[in-house]
């Protein structure tokens, strides 16, 4: 058999760190960690898995693709406290619950992207370093991708107005992390709107990753949706429509340490919303009722949250005093990854594994070459605050020192 759909995807970040660390052994473990994959170790919610068990019953039935009423108020309602929008301004039509926000990642390029765009192969357009499910969304629906290198004078983000006409007149997708991962950057308002701007212009779908939202140093993140409201209220928006052309994405894993529940959503532009809702009827696995229950109950929770913020502050104070000043350290604004400029990412990570048992990600694997073949992740590795501050200050003081 040959398969050729996703033949051009290289294999996974993680895959490829084991390959490269395959064979070695560390010589000091006292400070061993794998800070390496983005999964929140801080405690689980408990009122959360009391739901899970007191709604057992409920396994045997099939849940509904488009939500429980309950979820989809939950839902509703944190989306509008959380970018201040109107009561009533989110509703079903709005949303699409998801097992956690990749597979909506990924899927999403089946929903927006055509087989053409004005007579054209379509594009996709990503950041770079980026999620790496932003390029199977892209693979999936037969398109091309175009990445960006974050612009300074954009606080990193992916420069897309400077495209020309062609090229986005071809463009079908563009994808928006925000916080940025890796670099932990925060895209300003202005930004965001001259991307929903661009979006409307040339008719494509704008995706919003805002799954690190909830983690935030000292200033919120501004979200998509706060951002096309505004628009309306300066009459630069369509009233009837307010979110059109736009989506975001969030999720449990990283505002409630639920990576394991696999529990986010899709939120945004009706017609988008009921386009995939369509393609989940046919294909989509829907949320366990149980888990949409103890879901709907996180969402409606704000403490857990802003302890577990307080928790990253603490963190990112040790990073800080541990790896201030070299190789490029910037406290992150928001998420919890630290991307350190250490000249050549892929021997960092494995000096990190052989001298310490400290697992991290090459930058290398998280980006793509440029047509000179140039890739932009080479001399960065990415290390995630995501351990508890007793295994994290002495990991942080051996990479100090290792490297
Ligand atoms: C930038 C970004 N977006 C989305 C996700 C997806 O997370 P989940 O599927 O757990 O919601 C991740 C997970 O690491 C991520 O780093």
């Amino acid at each position: 058999m040959t398969f050729s759909r996703f033949k051009n995807l290289p294999p996974y970040p993680f895959p490829r760190m084991r390959s490269l660390l395959a064979g070695i052994t560390p010589e000091d473990t006292s400070a061993a960690l794998n800070m390496s994959l983005g999964e929140p170790q801080h405690q689980v919610p408990s009122f959360v898995t009391d739901i899970l068990h007191d709604q057992r019953a409920s396994y045997n039935k099939y849940p509904p693709v488009q939500g429980t009423e309950a979820w989809q108020q939950a839902v509703s309602g944190w989306l509008i406290r959380r970018n201040g929008l109107s009561a009533g301004m989110v509703g079903s039509e709005n949303l699409v619950p998801l097992n956690g926000s990749r597979e909506g990642l990924f899927s999403i390029g089946l929903v927006a992207i055509g087989r053409q765009k004005n007579g054209q192969i379509p594009l996709v357009l990503s950041p770079n370093p980026f999620y790496q499910p932003y390029a199977g969304a892209a693979q999936s629906a037969g398109a091309e991708t175009l990445y960006f290198s974050g612009d300074a004078a954009l606080d990193g983000m992916p420069d897309y107005a400077s495209l020309p006409e062609d090229v986005l007149r071809r463009t079908a997708l563009a994808f928006i992390c925000n916080p940025s991962n890796p670099e932990g950057g925060l895209a300003s308002r202005d930004y965001l709107a001259q991307m929903v701007g661009l979006a409307r212009k040339y008719d494509f779908t704008l995706v919003g990753d805002e799954c690190y939202s909830e983690i935030y140093d000292d200033k919120p993140p501004v979200g998509l949706l706060d951002v096309c409201a505004e628009l309306v209220r300066r009459g630069l928006g369509n009233s009837d429509n307010p979110f059109q052309n736009v989506v975001v994405f969030n999720s449990l894993s990283k505002r409630s340490n639920l990576a394991g529940l696999r529990s986010g959503f899709m939120a945004g532009d009706p017609d988008i919303v009921r386009e995939t809702l369509r393609m989940r009827t046919y294909g989509g696995a829907p949320l366990p009722l149980p888990v949409q229950a103890a879901s709907a109950a996180a969402w409606n929770d704000e403490a857990h949250v802003e302890a577990n913020r307080a928790l990253y502050r603490r963190k990112f104070d040790l990073a800080e005093r541990y790896l201030g000043g070299k190789f490029d350290f910037t406290r992150p604004a928001g998420g919890f990854c630290l991307w350190l400029k250490v000249g050549d990412g892929e021997k960092a990570c494995r000096e990190l594994w052989r001298a310490a048992g400290i697992k991290c990600l090459p930058g290398v694997y998280l980006a793509r070459p440029d047509a000179d073949g140039h890739n932009v992740g080479m001399p960065y590795i990415r290390l995630v605050l995501v351990h508890d501050e007793k295994l994290l200050e002495p990991a942080l003081e051996k990479i100090a020192i290792t490297l």
